[in-house]
């Protein structure tokens, strides 16, 4: 069986976006450094299982990601099509290396603290908006489209609890510099249930719908799952999710994978809410990249359908 039983719940929206990030959060992380050509075909693969938004990779410091350091030949052998996948972009070196490339989608990411902010971008957190505004205003007046994501939601490895009020006054200010959508990271995967209903609440007080917000879960806690069903009770649509549960930060002490593509997709599916993913493709590219990896997919969804 290759499917769950689907059971719809006519509260929940008919048809949610996933945000796939795993060529991006997936192998930043990777001990192994995946050779140009591998990364393509992953995003090959991940376009033909329907995937809508593929992030392709990052424009940042080769230095500081060394497994993304290849970005600008990815983008050459994506050709045309790569050139609607988002890439991250820091500041205005790492934009100016992506227009380049013709891409029309960046994503600038900012932290909700303090610490995070210093040791994943080297300022502080002030300093972080000195860095993104002229970024998003040039991105922006080039035509490009704009997300901004807030990292450390939920939790920070150095500064343990983050007020609410903290994430939202950082979010929206990254959200006001320009983005078209706002994505919120638990990166360490500390988040539960009620926190996320919490924390999109306080968001749209502060006058960010629903439709400006996307969830950004790690599982580090296997909390993932139950944080996106939070979010999707609550009416968010867009969820970032990736292939085989790869990823996490090398800049955040306990950062995991991030929620499996294939186990949003299972839920999904018994919910009956249509996401346009095969989840046959996407087993069968999990545990084609899990071979190159040389070790098995940490998602539920790909042990028990690949075994
Ligand atoms: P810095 O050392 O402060 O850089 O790093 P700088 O501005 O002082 O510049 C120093 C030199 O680097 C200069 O060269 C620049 O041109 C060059 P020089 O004049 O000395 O010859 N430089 C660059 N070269 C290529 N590409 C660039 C670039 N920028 C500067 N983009 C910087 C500051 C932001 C660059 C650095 O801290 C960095 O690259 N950080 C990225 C860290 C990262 O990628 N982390 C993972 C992604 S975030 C994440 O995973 C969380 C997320 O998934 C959400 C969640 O889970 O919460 C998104
Ligand atoms: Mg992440």
């Amino acid at each position: 069986m290759r499917t769950p039983q689907v059971v719809p719940d006519p509260t929940l929206p008919e048809r949610v976006t996933i945000y796939e990030v795993g060529p991006r959060d997936g192998l930043q992380n990777e001990q192994t450094v995946v050779p140009t050509e591998a990364k393509a075909e992953f995003i090959h693969r991940l376009v033909d299982a329907g995937l809508p938004v593929i992030e392709s990779t990052s424009f940042v410091h080769p230095r500081w990601v060394p497994q993304l350091a290849d970005a600008a030949d990815l983008l050459d052998l994506l050709g045309e099509p790569g050139r609607d996948m988002p890439v991250l972009v820091p500041n205005e070196r790492g934009l100016d290396r992506a227009v380049e490339k013709g891409v029309r989608h960046v994503a600038i990411f900012g932290s909700a603290t303090e610490t995070f902010a210093q040791r994943n971008l080297n300022r502080s957190l002030d300093e972080q908006f000195a860095m993104f505004e002229p970024t998003v205003a040039r991105a922006r007046a080039a035509g490009l489209d704009v997300r901004a994501y807030v990292s450390m939601c939920f939790g920070d490895p150095w500064e343990g609890e983050v007020p609410i009020e903290q994430v939202v006054t950082v979010g929206k200010r990254l959200y006001d510099l320009g983005a078209s959508q706002l994505s919120l990271g638990d990166t360490i995967g500390v988040g539960t249930a009620g926190h996320v209903t919490a924390l999109l609440q306080a968001f749209n007080d502060s006058g960010l719908p629903n439709e400006s917000l996307a969830v950004h879960f790690h599982d580090t806690y296997g909390q993932a799952l139950s944080n996106a069903t939070a979010a999707l009770r609550h009416g968010i649509t867009t969820f970032d999710a990736s292939t085989g549960g790869l990823g996490g930060c090398p800049y955040a002490k306990s950062a995991t994978g991030n929620l499996a593509t294939e186990d949003l997709v299972w839920l999904l599916s018994g919910l009956g809410v249509e996401t346009g993913v095969d989840l046959d493709k996407l087993v069968e590219t999990s545990v084609w990249m899990a071979g190159r990896l040389g070790r098995p997919s940490p998602s539920r969804v790909v042990k028990a359908l690949s075994g």
